[in-house]
């Protein structure tokens, strides 16, 4: 066997008619008599490779025969086109050696196994099918956002993960005893900190995990979630929904180009992506928001995935699940919907200067039922008003010292936004619950593996 040659499954389409070597892992594997049907995957794609009694050794034959699930194994054989094969080659093998022995039984059968059973199986789940095609749109939405901040002049600027403060909904946050001589806090967004990036190089991007103790268990929520937030000095609200909209669309295209093969495998019908990918995202504002739920409800012209007892919103209360549900709906693309009363958002927003009432803010919600994605502002930049807002919110005053400062010295309006990687990749891959879009997700009812 030539030691040179090691190719891999993604590649094979460019070699029909050669003879090449590869290392992979048996996923199944059928047939009888005369012929072994092996199934095959190296992590780069899935391949499935023919093995004919009368092409290799009796020793060979006999080696294949006695694969078992996940064994790791090297290959030769000879590339064919098959136009029938996902990948449009199969593999006719002339050498094969098993590289690995395993350890009792493989836990994941071909057999129709429950969601909880997999996710107890996580750490070999991911070697599957599904999680294969998910995980690397994960990596492609993420090159995606690198690319596109560079291409716009941010430079990524990393966010602590212990965190002095609160910043979102204070029940939300997950407590650390440092040696019981003080506490700190898991951070709940890196937005703070960009700020005091934001006024150090103008537009900077914190891209890392953040943490919510939040006990609702929906298909939306983690308890640790990936978060990509920019952060902009100076800019205001208006531009704000501008970099939302290019990122989103420059994100949503790109997974369109690269990733066919794994849209392909997950069923998504992409379609449904199009208008995403083109930009144009309608802009309401929150009041209008209610109005438009409020006659879907009447007209009872109501998504199949939200109750017929649904509720309209009174304003001054906040969007539930089954409204932006409706909202999702309603547009065949994501939506940005503008200026919540200011009662329900967080304390650093801005106030509308024409309508003290909203916060000059913004959610961006994706259609299909996925909910909000994005969640943004405009900050308040006036020292006085600030520190009003802090101590409105009963928040401890000489904790956001550091973040007053900020305010006390070359203060502008400036604007960001946070956009939760695991709800985009569940939107754009079609998937129906966000636990899937992490390698290892964290939630009230899942700590392991
Ligand atoms: O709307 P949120 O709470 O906004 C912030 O944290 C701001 N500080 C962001 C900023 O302006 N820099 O969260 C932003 C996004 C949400 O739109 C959602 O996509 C996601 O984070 N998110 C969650 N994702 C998964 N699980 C959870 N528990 C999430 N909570 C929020
Ligand atoms: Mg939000």
């Amino acid at each position: 066997m030539s030691e040179a040659a090691n190719h891999t499954i993604k590649q094979l389409g460019a070699h029909t008619g050669q003879t090449v070597t590869l290392s992979a892992w048996l996923t199944d594997k059928s047939g009888k008599g005369k012929i072994q049907f092996l199934k095959l995957r190296d992590g780069t794609g899935f391949v499935q490779a023919t093995v004919f009694r009368g092409d290799v050794s009796e020793e060979v034959f006999e080696a294949a025969k006695r694969l078992t699930q996940e064994q790791a194994v090297r290959v030769t054989g000879e590339v064919r086109a098959d136009e029938r094969a996902p990948g449009g080659v199969e593999l006719s093998v002339r050498d094969l050696s098993p590289i690995s022995e395993n350890v009792g039984d493989y836990q994941i059968t071909p057999k129709e196994h429950g969601i909880e059973f997999l996710m107890d199986h996580r750490h070999v789940w991911l070697r599957h099918r599904r999680p294969w095609a998910i995980l690397r749109v994960r990596d492609c939405v993420q090159r995606a956002l690198a690319d596109f901040f560079h291409q716009e002049g941010f430079i990524r600027f990393d966010a602590p993960f212990f965190t002095p403060n609160a910043a979102e909904d204070t029940t939300e946050l997950f407590e650390i005893d440092l040696f019981g001589e003080d506490k700190a806090y898991l951070s709940q967004t890196g937005q703070l900190h960009a700020e005091a990036g934001a006024m150090a190089f103008g537009k900077v991007y914190t891209f890392g995990p953040t943490f919510r103790a939040e006990k609702s268990k929906t298909r939306r929520h983690l308890l640790e979630f990936w978060m990509i937030e920019p952060e902009v000095a100076p800019s205001n609200h208006a531009e704000n929904m501008n970099l939302q909209e290019r990122m989103v669309s420059f994100m949503v295209s790109r997974v369109l180009e690269e990733c066919q093969t794994e849209l392909e495998l997950l069923g998504r019908d992409t379609s449904k992506l199009r208008g995403a990918a083109e930009g144009h995202y309608p802009r309401i504002t929150y009041t209008e928001a209610l109005d438009i739920i409020r006659k879907h409800i009447e007209e009872r012209d109501l998504p199949p995935n939200v109750q017929a007892d649904v509720q309209p919103v009174e304003w001054g209360d906040d969007l539930g699940a089954p409204h932006e549900t409706i909202l999702g709906y309603h547009f065949d693309r994501p939506v940005m919907v503008e200026k919540y009363p200011v009662g329900i958002k967080a304390f650093y927003m801005q106030p509308d200067p024409s309508d003290p009432g909203v916060a000059l803010c913004d959610d961006m919600i994706a259609p299909e039922g996925y909910g909000e994605i994005i969640g943004g502002s405009e900050r308040i930049h006036d020292y006085e008003l600030l520190r009003s807002r802090i101590e409105a919110e009963k928040l401890p005053l000489e904790d956001f010292d550091w973040y007053l400062d900020l305010r006390r010295f070359g203060s502008v309006p400036h604007a960001g936004y946070g956009m939760g990687l695991e709800r985009a990749i569940a939107w754009i891959t079609g998937i129906d619950h966000i636990r899937e879009a992490i390698p290892f997700p964290r939630m009230l009812t899942r700590m392991r593996p």
